[in-house]
């Protein structure tokens, strides 16, 4: 049995003079371990999907299975408790606290959970000294680079160390040698066991997944693993949308 299944989810937003469906009738599987990237147009319904699996925003119909659960039937404090058990989260923006410092935004995620301050704070230590800012601990978000500010994001999303990270556009605001920094971290958690599903609208970043899933106006059009004769399918047959992004063609592995 896979470890995430999407079954048949859809999700209209708006109100009734303009109802959008963001997510339309969008089926998958996941398994433990898979590394996963989400690539589509600006507004395709990328985000509203991981949110969706996330378990932060509701689908209008069907329904979203994690290790056998199936999420949207938890009452809503059950569904926060999965969501700090099962899962990272790393925002488009970075959403670092400007008051805080970088150790206390990383040690965010576990302000609700009862536990030694002195232990919260190991425990942000470790997760810093993963992404390689063990000696930043102390400066606030304004005093460090974007690249930085990634990593602190992700040693968020990795503190309490969950089975699965969710990733919206991760590098997004990152030049190219931080984008490289950033991918091979999170190849490295997906290495370590870590479950990913990350957007993104750079195949460079694509590549580092293992399965590329497409969706298109709140439709699924493509799910490729990775392999090879898919890169060169991505070099060969790329379809440039109006947004400048370049599309995989439509296929199924
Ligand atoms: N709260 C909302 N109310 C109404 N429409 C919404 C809402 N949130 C998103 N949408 C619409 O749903 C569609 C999908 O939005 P979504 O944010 O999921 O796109 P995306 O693929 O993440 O785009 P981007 O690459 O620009 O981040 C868009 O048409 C968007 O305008
Ligand atoms: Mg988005």
């Amino acid at each position: 049995m896979s470890y995430i299944i999407i079954e048949h989810i859809t999700k209209t937003l708006g109100d009734e003079n303009s109802l959008v469906t963001a997510v339309n009738d969008i089926s998958f599987k996941i398994d433990e371990g898979e590394f996963v990237a989400v690539m589509g147009e600006s507004g395709a319904g990328k985000s509203t999907l991981l949110g969706i699996m996330g378990a932060m925003n509701a689908p209008t119909s069907g329904r979203l299975l994690v290790d056998d659960i199936d999420v949207y039937e938890l009452h809503q404090e059950q569904q926060a408790d999965f969501r700090r058990e099962f899962l990272g989260f790393i925002f488009q923006s970075f959403h670092l606290v400007p008051y805080l410092t970088v150790i206390e935004n990383v040690m965010l995620p576990l302000a609700v959970i009862k536990m030694e301050s002195r232990k919260k704070r190991e425990m942000a230590k470790e997760a810093l000294v993963q992404v390689g800012l063990a000696d930043k601990t102390n400066r606030l978000p304004n005093q460090i680079s974007g690249g930085e500010s990634e990593r602190v994001a992700i040693a968020r999303a990795i503190i309490n160390e969950p089975p699965v990270l969710l990733a919206d556009e991760p590098t997004g605001n990152l030049d190219k040698k931080n984008t490289q920094e950033i991918m091979e971290l999170l190849g490295q958690l997906n290495q370590d066991g870590m479950t990913i599903v990350m957007v993104t609208h750079s195949q460079d970043c694509a590549h580092h997944a293992r399965r590329i899933i497409q969706i298109s106006d709140g439709y699924l059009i493509a799910d490729n693993v990775i392999t090879s004769s898919v890169i060169e399918m991505i070099k060969e047959k790329e379809i440039v949308t109006d947004q400048g992004l370049t599309v995989l063609a439509a296929g199924h592995s």
